[in-house]
């Protein structure tokens, strides 16, 4: 039974905790506990007591050592996330990121210490949050996780075992071309769901065709250009059946803007259009949908 610390009490966090709480001891970060419990939900099933323990900022000193703590926060979150978390972390703590867009995993080995392994979990469960007490789980989904260091590498075997709960569950040797999957998912549907105040589903009208084309067709000139092996008509066609799939749920970004919050577009649109500038390739609707989605809120 391994120590598991979940930062963040969104959708993806209380799923995770959900689940790995059936086996671990599962302790979830937030900035207010107005009530030591939440609830995980899903269709025509009756609601169940997630089985974590949820603490604040001040009880990190009074806990056991953790085994793992897995980073459920937006991209833009992650480093002072981790920052203000580091001094309660031993040397051996396993680190895992899960969040939508690119960015972070450089920036995060460089401030680890050497034993500290570094994981990055992307999953296609879809839920949302009823209220702050309750998360809805809507759609089933993989959960795969891939190492980002050689610590991590060294370690999956573990980690997979610790990991079994979720459901869904396998290890990736090539995390980074499943982010970029994931990436071009999010290139697809986040920003014009958001920008037009409408569900995933409804962006397979023939009018957002060829915007989504031209998206995805400049997002995978830079997959190319970085080597990843991408096709075109693989990246439309699962974006597509994600619309699909989620056809009655808001996105993440729509949420986002709906309630003035800031979003991911930095680590989406924003990530093409920067290795755009870097690599020489131009992704003129990308930084159209970066500029309209930070014309929306004014902290992106
Ligand atoms: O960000 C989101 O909302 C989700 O990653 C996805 C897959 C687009 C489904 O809504």
């Amino acid at each position: 039974m391994a120590n598991i610390l979940v930062i963040g009490d969104g959708a993806i966090g209380l799923m995770l905790s959900h689940f790995l709480s059936k086996a671990h001891n599962v302790y979830v970060f937030t900035r207010k506990t107005t009530a030591n419990t939440r609830f995980y939900c899903k269709a025509n099933q009756p609601s169940q007591k997630i089985n974590a323990q949820f603490i604040t900022l001040k009880q990190l000193n009074e806990l056991p050592a953790f085994d793992t703590v897995i980073f459920a926060v937006k991209a833009f979150q992650v480093i002072d996330a981790f920052i203000h978390i580091k001094p309660f972390l031993s040397s051996r703590c396993n680190i895992v990121l899960s969040h939508n867009g690119m960015g972070n995993v450089e920036q995060l080995n460089a401030e680890l210490r050497f034993e500290q392994a570094l994981y990055f979990l992307t999953t296609s469960m879809a839920g949302f949050k009823s209220n702050q007490y309750i998360v809805q789980h809507t759609g089933e989904g993989k959960n795969i996780f891939g190492a980002c260091n050689t610590q991590a590498h060294n370690n999956y075997k573990a980690m997979l075992e610790q990991f079994s709960p979720l459901p869904q569950l396998s290890y990736s040797k090539n995390i980074e071309q499943l982010r970029f999957e994931k990436l071009l998912v999010n290139i697809a549907i986040n920003p014009l769901s958001a920008l037009h105040n409408i569900k995933n589903g409804q962006l397979r009208a023939p009018q957002f065709s060829s915007t989504i084309f031209n998206l995805l067709t400049e997002a995978c000139n830079i997959a190319q250009a970085l080597k990843l092996n991408i096709k075109l008509a693989d990246a439309l066609s699962n974006a597509y059946t994600i619309m699909t799939l989620t056809a009655q749920n808001y996105s993440s970004m729509h949420q986002d803007v709906i309630h003035n919050r800031q979003t991911e577009i930095n680590a989406i649109c924003g990530y093409i259009s920067e290795q755009g500038r870097r690599l020489n390739i131009n992704t003129p609707i990308n930084n159209e949908l970066l500029a309209k989605i930070k014309a929306k809120k004014s902290v992106d």
